[in-house]
């Protein structure tokens, strides 16, 4: 089959591989392939410390997608001819007070109750696993299943599997995405069995049972920093959070500082305030961050959706889609190549895929399309 998937971030970048190792013939449409979000981004694999309540339905498929990523990284350095940077190190979560410690307990009994591995441990545990840490800290929680993926040297990967599987690129955007043919920016169309549909953020017109759908999608800031050091002391050696911020060392000297989550639009902007408030926190967690080469402050866009999760399936009449991984779009990746590649393929789609369906918000984007109509 022809398949033409719209977007090269790591969502239009795993399903073209996957495609193309399914046998089809893929076409990947995408001006940069890479250079969006899933570059921004630190590489977190962490469905334990980024579950939230009420949305058990996500944890859940970010479980399933966590299980698949040690087998798919090795699929990937086999094909790729590259490392993705996949390391298997868990999380600590810390209390750099009192309050923040009391808050980890209703935390702590939500990721008990779904079955997820969390072990409370005291300040004194948690600088042993960590010594880079703070003296002051007050504790926190130990997450042996997360994980983390260098998420710069997986998309070079995904993009060098592609090349080798066959996938052809096209640098251009996608403007139209109809069941079975895209229209590019410049105006070229391309027909194809099936369309699969993976640009983040950023919406292209959809057709779908000869209507124009809205998908509700909406951008969410995060502003993230890269630090550097020689002194490798100052750093932890594996993903330690506290409250919102998160800080990720790579094996090669850097650490990524992140993230704020903003609601203003397509903007990118980087601010000294959001730069001040991750330096400051992150310094409270590791004092030796102070000693630290600031090398880039950057920011992306996460796709949201009105619930936060995924739209995976086909729309009626419509295209496949893959879009809305808001938080978790490079540890979803594999789960969700997998679920695209069953519907292409016409086979059995992962029971975990069923609550993402964009049929959910059918209702509210027809509203929509009628006030807009309206207006
Ligand atoms: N998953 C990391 C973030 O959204 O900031």
């Amino acid at each position: 089959m022809k398949v033409v998937v719209a977007g090269g971030g790591v969502i239009g970048l795993s399903v073209a591989w996957q495609a193309a190792r399914h046998g089809h013939e893929v076409v990947l449409a995408d001006p940069d392939p890479g250079r969006g979000t899933s570059w921004a981004g630190a590489g977190m694999l962490a469905p334990v410390a980024e579950a939230y309540f009420g949305e058990e339905a996500i944890t859940a498929f970010g479980m399933a997608a966590s299980h698949r990523w040690e087998s798919w990284a090795d699929e990937l350095r086999a094909d790729a001819g590259s490392d993705p940077g996949y390391t298997r190190k868990g999380t600590l979560v810390i209390a750099r007070d009192h309050d923040e410690l009391a808050a980890l307990v209703p935390l702590h009994e939500m990721q008990l109750a779904q079955q997820l591995r969390a072990e409370r441990v005291s300040a004194r545990e948690a600088r042993r696993i960590e010594p880079a840490l703070a003296p002051a800290i007050c504790g926190g929680l130990w997450l042996a299943d997360d994980h983390q993926v260098d998420n710069r040297l997986y998309v070079r990967a995904l993009i060098d599997a592609c090349g080798r599987a066959g996938v052809s690129f096209v640098h251009e955007r996608a403007a139209t995405c109809a069941p079975t043919h895209v229209t590019l920016d410049g105006g070229i169309d391309m027909a194809a069995d099936a369309v699969v549909v993976a640009t983040g953020t950023w919406q292209p017109v959809i057709e779908a049972g000869g209507e124009q759908i809205d998908l509700y999608l909406r951008p969410v800031k995060g502003q993230i920093i890269r630090v550097r050091s020689t002194n490798r002391a100052v750093f932890p050696t594996r993903t330690v959070r506290s409250g919102p911020i998160y800080v990720v060392p790579r094996d090669h000297g850097e650490l990524a500082i992140g993230a704020t989550a903003e609601e203003r639009g397509f903007d990118t902007t980087v601010t000294a305030g959001a730069a001040r408030e991750l330096l400051t926190k992150s310094w409270e967690l590791l004092p030796g961050l102070a000693e630290a080469e600031l090398v880039e402050v950057m920011a992306g866009l996460r796709p949201g959706t009105p619930d936060n999760a995924p739209m995976i399936g086909r729309l009626p009449g419509g295209p496949i889609l893959a879009m809305g991984h808001f938080r978790h779009g490079i540890l979803f990746s594999p789960a969700t190549a997998a679920a695209v590649v069953a519907m292409i393929d016409g086979g059995e789609v992962p029971e975990v895929v069923a609550p993402f369906t964009p049929e959910r918000f059918a209702g509210a984007t027809t509203a929509r399309r009628q006030a807009k109509a309206r207006t």
